[in-house]
């Protein structure tokens, strides 16, 4: 397969660098972020059509700001500089920038005053989105003004001889209108990209790629029943069929019929390969006592390696391990100071191929989440699968809080059934990002009938994300709250009281533990 077109997304530690690279993607560009610190030879390498300077929240004089090899601009490589991205190339070519005294933070009107280039075909005076206390005061040399703003007289620039184009707003955001024109007018007439990186395409090219690297070696895969194992493990088949071994775990802290409802699916519908291991007691029994969530998560980790050690002894011949790893764990991001402290251990089998003597075989290192929906969809897995809720590695057991037993993770798994299926039945389960219920180690009193009750209190959490790193909680109707909370506590016994969690992240975080 001849070599794809990359976009190289340059990050100087902009909040919306994953977001430049969705939507060059979105245009079917692959596009990929590497730091401000990469080699003159690695770009050459990697044989970019054009280069993407994100922003950042430095001033380019801040001592320790990030820059960039000058010598970036000799590779007759097309670059685009956005906000800070573009004030670097200002500065680096002699122009001037300045604290500005009206910083503009928020929305903007863009006057187009050159649209022979970049601006080609983009609405004069539309919505811009700002945010930046630095502005250029002094054009660089080469280069010309193509638009202004109020606050910012050299708000668009143009080299078209060096191919160096900048603007001062965010076209990657919603609020910027003609942000989609404009990175257009960069991707295909300035960089002449094709737009061919297709989810067909992607798959295509997967399949050639792990056939050779396989061969005719046995692969195993641990099929935790999410999403992004689940595509793996259909790629993987497609390339090297019977030869991938697929490892189900129950570990007992699962949803409702979860176990049974992914086994179903994984052998009638996508006819893997897979043995389906029930070690339900042996995590219950391990975490027996425990109330400390990050002990639970440890607890969960390392009974989790040493079951799917031991079964995956029993396989001879196999030397490769298929995860579903994603891009957003693979970029190399620049450190933001201050941001180091373990918030939750996030539980994966990460420490297993060194101690099984694996070799890692990862079809979605480059691929973000949505994308990996699109390849599951491309490969025929139910769509009512392929758009499930995110589900967190240790299940239930961080959201049963204190002990764990039994009796709470059937209560949970009771009102956690109601609410789910509830929120399907009004068409809701589409535009919430995730929605769950939480048991809390807290009985209060109640009254069913003219008995005195003294039983659990029970959350419900449902919030709206992009990608779970910020979220925001789900404005229900009260009504359907309140239709929820009569079912659940006339229905699961054990629970007297539900509760609505309105905390968003930040400052709380997604699951309770
Ligand atoms: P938090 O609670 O950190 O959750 O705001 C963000 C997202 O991550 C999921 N989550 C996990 N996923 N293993 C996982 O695979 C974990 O240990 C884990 N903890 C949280 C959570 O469900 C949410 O989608």
């Amino acid at each position: 397969m001849n070599q794809k077109d990359l976009i190289l997304i340059i990050d100087f530690g902009s909040q919306y660098t994953q977001l430049i690279t969705r939507r060059v993607r979105e245009v079917n560009v692959y596009s990929e972020i590497h730091p401000h610190t990469i080699s003159i030879k690695e770009i050459q390498s990697l044989k970019p059509k054009g280069i993407i300077f994100s922003g950042g929240p430095m001033s380019v004089y801040d001592d320790s700001a990030p820059s960039i090899d000058p010598q970036i601009f000799n590779l007759k490589i097309p670059i685009l500089g956005l906000c800070y991205g573009l004030q670097l190339i200002c500065k680096i070519f002699g122009g001037v920038v300045e604290p500005a005294l009206n910083r503009e933070y928020g929305k903007s009107v863009l006057r187009i005053t050159d649209n022979s280039d970049l601006l080609r075909g983009v609405e004069d005076a539309s919505v811009v989105w700002m945010s930046h206390g630095d502005y250029l005061a002094g054009l660089p040399s080469g280069f010309k003004v193509i638009g202004e703003s109020d606050h910012s007289p050299f708000c668009a620039l143009s080299s078209p001889s060096k191919k160096i184009y900048g603007i001062q707003f965010h076209p990657e955001v919603a609020h910027t209108e003609e942000g989609g024109k404009i990175l257009h007018n960069f991707l295909f007439d300035i960089c002449k990209c094709k737009g061919d990186w297709t989810s067909q395409n992607f798959i295509d090219h997967q399949i050639e790629l792990i056939k050779s690297t396989i061969g005719s070696s046995k692969a195993i895969c641990a099929l935790s029943g999410g999403v992004d194992s689940t595509v793996a493990a259909v790629l993987v088949k497609k390339a090297i069929g019977e030869n991938l071994v697929c490892i189900h775990i129950d570990n007992g802290l699962m949803r409702k019929n979860e176990s049974e409802k992914i086994s179903n699916l994984f052998d009638e519908k996508l006819k893997l390969n897979h043995i389906h291991i029930d070690a339900s007691e042996k995590f219950l029994k391990n975490l027996k006592g425990v109330t400390d969530p990050e002990q639970k998560r440890k607890i969960i980790g390392n009974t989790f390696i040493k079951v799917f050690e031991d079964e995956a002894s029993k396989i001879k011949d196999a030397r490769f391990l298929v995860q579903g790893t994603l891009y957003p764990d693979v970029i190399e991001s620049i450190p933001v100071k201050g941001v180091s402290a373990t918030i939750k251990t996030h539980h994966n089998v990460g420490g297993l191929p060194e101690k099984m003597n694996l070799k890692l075989v990862e079809p979605f290192r480059e691929l973000f989440k949505d994308e990996v929906r699109s390849v599951g969809n491309k490969l025929n897995i139910p769509s009512e699968f392929i758009n499930r809720h995110p589900f967190p590695g240790p299940g239930l057991a961080v959201r049963v809080l204190g002990e764990i037993t039994k009796e709470k993770l059937e209560i949970l798994r009771e009102a956690d059934d109601i609410f789910i299926t509830s929120i399907k039945e009004e068409g809701l389960y589409k535009s919430i990002w995730q929605a769950f219920t939480v048991l809390l180690p807290v009985n209060s009193v109640g009254v069913m009938g003219d008995a005195r009750t003294y039983e659990f209190v029970l959350s419900l959490r449902a919030v709206t994300s992009v990608d779970g790193m910020t979220a925001d909680w789900y404005h229900f109707d009260h009504s359907f709250l309140s239709m929820v909370s009569s079912k659940i506590i006339n229905k699961v016994k054990g629970v007297n009281r539900v509760v609505y969690d309105i905390s968003s992240k930040p400052p709380s975080t997604i699951e309770w533990e």
